[in-house]
């Protein structure tokens, strides 16, 4: 058990001639000179088979870091099989002993393998070393360790009211019959852990569907769980084509559950297949999404601390270029304002070096893929054909080495335009300059632009408009700033997740997140 609440995992600074920059480089050159062999784990085995790809640099794309064996159909049915057997007796391991595993998880990743996390999150994901660390170190290690706290707290035998000499009242929280999938992005290798590994500490079996471009990282953390004690068949790493994936799990009547991070159209494939198949199956699968964002910076003419906003954007908009879920891309800001920013986010944003993510002064690397680079170049030319529309600065984009693109911000006169409303998830940012005598009209439209609730900051000095603003942007963002970046959420801080077409907003991060994938049991105990 744990029952203090664990201190967020610090941030290491990687300087010049410290120990760990110099352990991050040995990582990055191991992982750099061979290409890794990432099998199917079902239980105890190891499966190779016909049928692979290969996980290569998004900034070098030439470069291959690993092999990856792709499941089949039978395999995943195996794995479904697997699992829920295994499922039948890892619920009944006492708490105490899977939050042990789980603690010792989070040591190793802290202090024997935190390296070789970060670095193959870098190469296989391109992201900077402060990027990494924050994600797969700190993030990562926090979940774990917090989790485990959550999940405690909630076990503890409180009483659940009042209780008379004859009876006493309890609840347990189980874990579900059958099997969980989790299906994980490629933007944080935390989320990856997380998503797995939750739902396995509260009692699940599961079955871990990473992304293809990000399987060496999340491989790392399966690697490190088996070795802190986690035992084989509880999560069970299943690299696979994903509608194969998604036909297998919906199909089969022990679905337990879904926990999803990736695009609403396939978390909409998914419930349109649980759908299809609903008699079927022993449980209703709990449905788990968080689905991406349309996020907002929003200025308000009070605003005096100019390089702030400018700071706070651009690190908002353009860290890991722009693909966090919670990524500022639409922007509103006062005519009275916008000539001060728009030379403060010219100037920042022209001195950002997009380049090799491991190399120190570099501020973000390229795009994950092909399919991402193609999708932010088509908005981007958009953009530059469309008369409405200004390309302030950046635009330029170059796939010959790796998926590179220019920071870009785009000027829009129609705060309604597919800019202002549509999830581009790369390092684009548009904004909407309007007149000060509007504010309210343009407050309105930041709620009813988008589909999306997830992440939203206003910058402003008025008391009086900040308060409203907490009213106004109640059904706009899951996350709301005040006088912040819209990114950066902190485990245990700021509990995370939106609303709407972003997903079931369960907050992962926080208290009710590990008890969302459990299967409560309430006891009335009668005295004999
Ligand atoms: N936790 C991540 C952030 O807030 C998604 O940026």
């Amino acid at each position: 058990f744990c029952s203090e609440m664990p201190q967020n995992e610090p941030i290491l600074g990687y300087m010049k001639n410290s120990k760990e920059r110099e352990q991050l480089e040995a990582a990055i050159k191991h992982l750099r000179s061979c290409t890794d062999e990432i099998p199917v784990v079902i239980g105890d085995n190891e499966y190779r088979t016909g049928d692979y790809f290969y996980q290569v640099m998004p900034h070098d794309h030439h470069h291959k870091l690993a092999k990856v064996y792709k499941a089949t159909p039978d395999l995943i049915n195996l794995a479904i099989k697997v699992a829920t057997e295994t499922q039948r007796c890892w619920e009944f391991v006492p708490l105490n002993q899977r939050a042990a595993i789980w603690n010792r998880a989070a040591d190793l990743m802290a202090f024997d393998y935190r390296q070789i996390l970060n670095a193959a999150t870098m190469l296989g994901q391109s992201k900077t070393v402060i990027q990494a660390e924050i994600d797969s170190a700190a993030e990562l290690i926090d979940f774990f360790r917090f989790n485990v706290y959550y999940l405690s707290q909630a076990t503890l035998n409180k009483p659940l009211s009042p209780q008379p000499a004859q009876w006493r009242n309890f609840m347990r929280f189980r874990g579900i019959d059958g099997f969980m999938a989790a299906i994980t992005p490629f933007n944080f290798t935390a989320i990856g852990g997380n998503l797995a590994y939750t739902p396995a500490l509260v009692g699940n079996a599961v079955l871990w569907k990473p992304s293809g471009t990000a399987v060496l990282s999340n491989w790392h953390v399966f690697k490190i769980c088996r070795e802190a004690g986690v035992p084989a068949g509880v999560v069970n790493f299943i690299p696979s084509e994903p509608v194969d994936f998604g036909r297998a799990i919906t199909t089969s009547p022990y679905l337990a559950g879904i926990n999803f991070t990736g695009s609403p159209k396939t978390f909409n494939w998914l419930w349109v297949e649980v759908g299809k198949n609903i008699e079927s199956y022993i449980n209703y699968p709990k449905m788990i999404g968080e689905c991406g964002g349309k996020n907002f910076h929003f200025v308000h003419p009070s605003e005096t601390d100019i390089e702030s906003v400018v700071n706070f954007t651009i690190r908002s908009a353009f860290e890991y270029s722009g693909q966090k879920c919670s990524a500022c891309s639409r922007m509103y800001v006062p005519h009275s304002l916008w000539p001060k920013i728009e030379c403060g986010l010219k100037e920042k944003v022209t001195s950002l070096i997009v380049d090799d993510p491991t190399k120190y002064d570099t501020f973000t690397g390229a795009v994950i893929d092909n399919l991402s680079f193609k999708k932010i170049k088509d908005y981007i030319m958009y953009a530059k054909n469309n008369s409405g529309l200004q390309v302030i600065a950046g635009g330029k984009c170059d796939d010959s080495i790796g998926y590179f693109i220019e920071p870009t911000i785009i000027l829009t006169r129609n705060p309604h335009d597919k800019l202002m409303k549509e999830e581009i998830f790369g390092p684009v940012l548009t904004v909407f300059v309007y007149l000060d005598r509007d504010i309210q009209k343009t407050m309105e439209l930041v709620g009813c632009s988008t589909n999306f609730a997830l992440t939203g900051a206003v910058f402003a000095k008025d008391e009086k408009f900040l308060k409203c603003a907490l009213e106004m942007f109640k059904m706009a963002a899951g996350n709301f700033y005040i006088n912040d970046k819209s990114t950066g959420s902190v485990v245990g801080q700021q509990p995370f997740g939106g609303a709407r077409l972003s997903g079931t907003n369960d907050k992962p991060g926080g208290p009710y997140y590990p008890i969302r994938l459990s299967n409560p049991q309430v006891i009335k105990e009668t005295y004999i």
